[in-house]
């Protein structure tokens, strides 16, 4: 029992929830059942042929068996399937065949040494030497092979408790849950997070909210309309202990927030033994595992990618992944350096290039710069690519991606190229359609 419960905050499980969820999209034609005229007819069509066959079967009661009805040899179809000794059916329903039936497969499986209490196969330390470390490759998922596969149970760490339930949990976590004391010491000054005795507390620091994550917030809803249910969905960039996610659900904001494990250990762990969403993941070959258009809004905080790098490669995959309208906010080098160049221990002048480029790059986004305050700046991708178009070919570069499906996210190589919006017709139409603000949007879809 516990061990299942170890497996739901180990952080690599998140990637492998997507991985189904990916494998099966879900389909975009609108269900014609949702129509409630179609429903009602549906019903009492329904109704009607169950009467009828009532009917029939009250008259021919003795004579019949129920079971000749067609409706019910369809239940005795399913009553002999439920026979264990009748085998199941499997390929039909499973692109994928079943694994050889091996004499252990009715054991129980025996746990994984002690440590591998924090063992994420595709993303682990060990295997990760292996790979090259030009732009962070040896960060992604590297899943092992069958060959190399582990067929053992992840164990609870020593002291294992039941994580602490939501509010608390925000602000505590039990420290035997996710013994890494080094984020407590390293980042000791930033506020990340304390040790009390036997809990955790996170105070809601970060690298770039020295003062507390509220403080940086409150300027935030200030520049971007927090409040206005315009943004439900937010990706957060090397999130630390993901405070500026657990901040947003103030706002009836759902942020998911993404670290690749670095030489901190996986501050994911912590992110999700604090019940918020969270996954190991890294800006460096492949898409993010999202289709395009699937954030109101993206941020970095310090979050150390190089998005003026690889021919802006990274702020294009950003671009991919927000809606037409969405926000890109960036807090951190290069921004306000004149106040914090000292800090950074760059030279302004260095900085100031930085700058430059980035702003050049969202120019030629066709992003607008919403704002810049203080530690925050934040520009707008276009609610469609109309005026988009022309540029781009005025520009010659960059050039809109060709081929690639937007929506492809797994293990699809990153191209330096602007994922083209869906076409619209007017100026003021939003591509792909508009969405309804939360909680409407949950409710309703989009033409
Ligand atoms: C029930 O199963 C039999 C044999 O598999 C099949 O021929 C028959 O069509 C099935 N009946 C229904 C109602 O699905
Ligand atoms: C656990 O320890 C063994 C033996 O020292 C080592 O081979 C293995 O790689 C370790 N596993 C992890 C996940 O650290």
């Amino acid at each position: 029992m516990e061990a299942t419960v170890s497996i739901t905050l180990n952080p690599c499980n998140a990637n492998l929830i997507k991985a189904r969820t990916m494998a099966t999209p879900p389909p975009t034609t609108p269900n014609p059942l949702r129509k409630p005229l179609i429903r009602v007819l549906l019903i009492t069509i329904l109704c009607s042929l169950f009467y009828f066959v009532g009917f029939y079967n009250s008259f021919n009661s003795t004579s019949k068996p129920l079971l000749q009805d067609p409706y019910c040899l369809q239940l005795k179809n399913i009553t002999t399937l439920q026979n264990p000794r009748q085998p199941l059916h499997f390929e039909p329903q499973h692109t994928l065949s079943l694994p050889p039936d091996s004499p252990q497969s009715h054991q129980f499986f025996k746990y994984c040494p002690k440590n591998f209490t924090n063992y994420c196969p595709c993303q682990d330390p060990n295997r990760e030497t292996r790979f090259p470390t030009g732009s962070l490759f040896h960060r992604e998922r590297h899943c092992p092979g069958t060959a190399e596969a582990l067929r053992c149970l992840v164990p609870t760490p020593v002291g294992y408790r039941r994580p602490f339930s939501w509010p608390k949990s925000r602000y505590y976590a039990w420290f035997n849950n996710v013994p890494f004391p080094r984020l407590t010491v390293s980042k000791k000054n930033q506020n990340w997070v304390r040790l009390e005795a036997d809990r955790l507390f996170f105070p809601g620091g970060g690298t770039s909210f020295p003062t507390g994550v509220k403080g940086y917030i409150d300027l935030l809803k200030q520049l971007v309309p927090l409040k206005s249910g315009n943004i439900r969905t937010v990706l957060d960039f090397g999130c630390g202990v993901a405070s500026f996610g657990a901040s947003l659900i103030d706002y009836n904001i759902l942020t998911m927030s993404l670290a690749p494990r670095d030489i901190h250990e996986a501050q994911v762990q912590f992110a999700l033994e604090r019940g918020l969403p969270a996954m190991l993941g890294v800006l460096s070959t492949y898409r993010l595992p999202y289709p395009s258009r699937s954030f109101d809004m993206a941020h970095c905080s310090r979050c150390l990618v190089q998005w003026i790098g690889y021919g802006g490669l990274y702020l294009m995959e950003i671009d991919r992944i927000l809606r037409p309208g969405g926000y890109w906010v960036l807090s951190g080098p290069p921004i306000n350096w004149r106040v914090n160049y000292k800090g950074w221990q760059r030279t302004q002048d260095d900085l100031k290039k930085e700058q430059n480029s980035l702003e050049d790059l969202a120019r030629r986004l066709c992003w607008k710069k919403i704002t810049e305050r203080g530690p925050i700046a934040v520009w707008r991708k276009p609610t469609n690519h109309i005026h988009c178009i022309q540029k781009l070919k005025a520009w010659k570069s960059p050039n809109f991606c060709a081929e690639a499906d937007p929506d492809a996210g797994w293990y699809m190589k990153m191209n330096a190229c602007v994922t083209p919006l869906p076409h619209v017709a007017d100026i003021h139409d939003i591509a792909g359609g508009a969405l309804e603000k939360w909680p409407e949007r949950l409710n309703t879809c989009s033409a």
